[in-house]
C-alpha cells in the first residue's frame, strides 16, 4: 500500500471506531419512546421514534428525527401533518410493532392498538401517555435523517407511567427513594 491508501485506511478505521463509540454512548442515553403517525394522501404510516424533543412553548413546537429511508418520511411530507404519541409503560409491544420487529403479530399492524384522530387527522394512540398533534412546519436534512418540526395544534394527556428505553431494553420510571 502507498502512503495515500494507508491514510485513507487509517481515516476509515477512525471514523468506523467513532461511529461504534457514538452508537454505544447513545445506547446509554435513556429516552422515552414515541410512535409517530401520519395519514392523508401520502398514505397512513406509523413508526417508533425515540428521537423526539420539545423545541419551544412559544409557539408550541416539537422535533422528531426519522431515517429518510423510512416510508413515513415521504408520506409526512405529502400529508403535512403528524402525531407524536408518547408510549405508556405497558406499550412495549406497540413499540416493537412499529419498529418492524413484533414478538407476535405483523410488523406495522395498526390493529395492535386502538386509535383515534384529533385536529390534523394523523393517527393518535388512545392509550398513550401523551400525544402532540402537529402540522409540519419545517424539514431539516441531517446525515441519514430528516428532522421534522411540528407546530402543535392540540395535545392529549393520560396520567400513566411512560415507557423508557436504554441499552436496547425497555424499562419504566422508578422515582428516587422508592
Ligand atoms: C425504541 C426504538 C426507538 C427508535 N427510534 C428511532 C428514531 O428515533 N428514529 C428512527 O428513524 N428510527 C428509530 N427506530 C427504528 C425504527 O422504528 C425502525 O425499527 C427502523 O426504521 C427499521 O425498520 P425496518 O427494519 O422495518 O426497515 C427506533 C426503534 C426502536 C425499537
Amino acid at each position: 500500500m502507498n502512503a495515500i491508501s494507508d491514510a485513507v485506511a487509517d481515516c476509515t478505521e477512525f471514523s468506523e471506531k467513532l461511529r461504534e463509540q457514538f452508537i454505544s454512548a447513545m445506547g446509554n442515553a435513556a429516552t422515552g419512546v414515541t410512535v409517530v403517525g401520519t395519514d392523508g394522501e401520502g398514505g397512513r404510516f406509523a413508526q417508533t421514534v425515540s428521537a423526539m424533543c420539545s423545541v419551544s412553548a412559544d409557539p408550541p413546537t416539537v422535533l422528531v428525527c426519522v431515517n429518510r429511508r423510512s416510508p413515513i418520511v415521504a408520506a409526512t411530507e405529502i400529508n403535512r401533518s403528524f402525531s407524536v404519541n408518547v408510549l405508556a409503560a405497558n406499550q412495549a409491544q406497540v413499540a416493537d410493532t412499529f419498529a418492524g420487529r413484533p414478538e407476535a403479530g405483523e410488523p406495522y399492524d395498526f390493529g395492535c392498538a386502538s386509535w383515534t384522530t384529533l385536529r390534523t387527522g394523523a393517527p393518535v394512540l388512545l392509550e398513550s401517555s401523551a400525544t402532540f398533534d402537529c402540522r409540519l412546519v419545517d424539514v431539516v436534512e441531517s446525515g441519514t435523517h430528516r428532522l421534522f418540526l411540528g407546530a402543535v395544534e392540540t395535545t392529549r394527556v393520560k396520567p400513566v407511567d411512560p415507557l423508557l428505553y436504554r441499552a436496547r431494553q425497555y424499562g419504566r420510571c422508578l422515582p428516587l427513594g422508592a
